[in-house]
């Protein structure tokens, strides 16, 4: 009997460790160490939102490059100092923006709440945030990330599929991170907001134009991207989706149906025949690209978070704290 009591205790308290175990993430996780955490984030995104519209964006695109490259440990925010030389570095993270005011949200939660609430965090619930004021669903995300000490430059190629990569790559790329095809699918709907820089556009123009591409849309990108090797430093870029540019929403399926998406990867989306059946459907209904959306930017934001020994809460985002 004593023994019977004995391993039930264990075993809860294997339980215990499993569901609360260190490192876990879990919903609530700032419930008593900073109860106000995910309304002080909230209102910053918002406030941010009403002054720079392409904040909301920035979040999304900010979540992707981060989650995708190792772990969800807001390794991208790291600025090139003391030996780390910044993810923001590298081509493919080419056009990311508004990153000095996640600093802005940082600052907000350190005033309440000095030194806990971690930039891994802050990139999940902007993202999380900015997605419903682009019309997008709401996701109950979990939170407890740490962020990372090192900047994983040197592994961004392998990791982080390119825009001219084939269909089976950009498959493989999500796949190993949990994602299926439908929901490697529904997460480039993201492309429904922002923009695309003339860099990642004119190899479908210039010298022929591709002949996958609208003629007539065409016609308005070379209005936009006049020039076949763009200054990667000029402001030239097109809108995504010019009918409903900030709402994320299912136009992008019928925009890339109807040979008008900008990246290669997204009109492969149309043309490979293991993803065609799923932009169908989610071209025609946006509640069903709603659900797996947010079915998928969870699963992505989960990516092999750090656990607390392997991570630390930074003062500030943008440089690992010194000891
Ligand atoms: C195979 C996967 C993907 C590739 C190759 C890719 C590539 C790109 C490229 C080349 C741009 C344009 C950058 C520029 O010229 O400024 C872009 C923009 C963007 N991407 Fe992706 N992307 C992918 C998936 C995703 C995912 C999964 C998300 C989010 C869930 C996302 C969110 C965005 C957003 C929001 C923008 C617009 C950014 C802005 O306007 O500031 N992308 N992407």
């Amino acid at each position: 009997m004593a023994i019977h009591k004995l391993l039930c205790n264990l075993s809860f308290i294997f339980l215990l460790f499993f569901h609360f175990g260190k490192g876990e993430i879990r919903l609530n996780y700032y419930s008593e160490s900073c109860p106000n955490a995910e309304e002080i984030v909230k209102q910053e995104v918002i406030s941010l939102y009403h002054k720079h519209g392409n904040t909301a964006v920035s979040w999304l695109r900010t979540l992707f490059h981060d989650c995708m490259v190792k772990s969800c440990d807001a390794s991208i925010l790291l600025e090139s100092i003391n030996g780390i030389q910044s993810e923001k570095t590298s081509t493919r993270n080419m056009g990311m923006r508004n990153f000095k005011y996640i600093n802005t949200i940082k600052d907000a939660l350190e005033k309440s709440c000095p030194m806990t609430v971690s930039c891994a965090d802050i990139v999940a619930l902007s993202a999380r945030d900015g997605v419903v004021l682009l019309g997008g669903p709401h996701i109950e995300m979990k939170t407890g990330r740490k962020d990372s000490k090192e900047s994983h430059l040197a592994e961004i190629d392998e990791l982080l599929p390119n825009h001219n990569d084939s269909m089976a790559y950009v498959l493989s790329r999500f796949q190993s991170v949990g994602i299926d095809v439908e929901g490697t699918v529904a997460l480039l709907g993201a492309h429904s907001v922002g923009r695309v820089h003339c860099a990642n556009i004119v190899g479908r123009l210039y010298p022929t134009v591709d002949p996958t591409l609208d003629p007539n849309h065409a016609e308005y990108l070379k209005r936009r991207c006049p020039h076949p090797n763009p200054d990667p430093n000029a402001v030239e870029y097109s809108r995504n989706d010019l009918k409903t540019p900030m709402i994320l929403d299912n136009m992008y399926y019928k925009n890339i149906m109807n040979n008008k998406g900008l990246l290669i990867v997204d009109q492969q989306l149309v043309s490979d025949p293991i993803t065609s059946p799923f932009v169908e459907n989610m071209a025609t209904d946006n509640d069903y690209f709603h659900q797996q959306f947010s079915k998928a930017l969870l699963t992505l934001s989960e990516n092999n978070p750090l656990t607390e020994e392997d991570g630390e809460v930074r003062r500030d985002c943008r440089f690992v704290n010194s000891n």
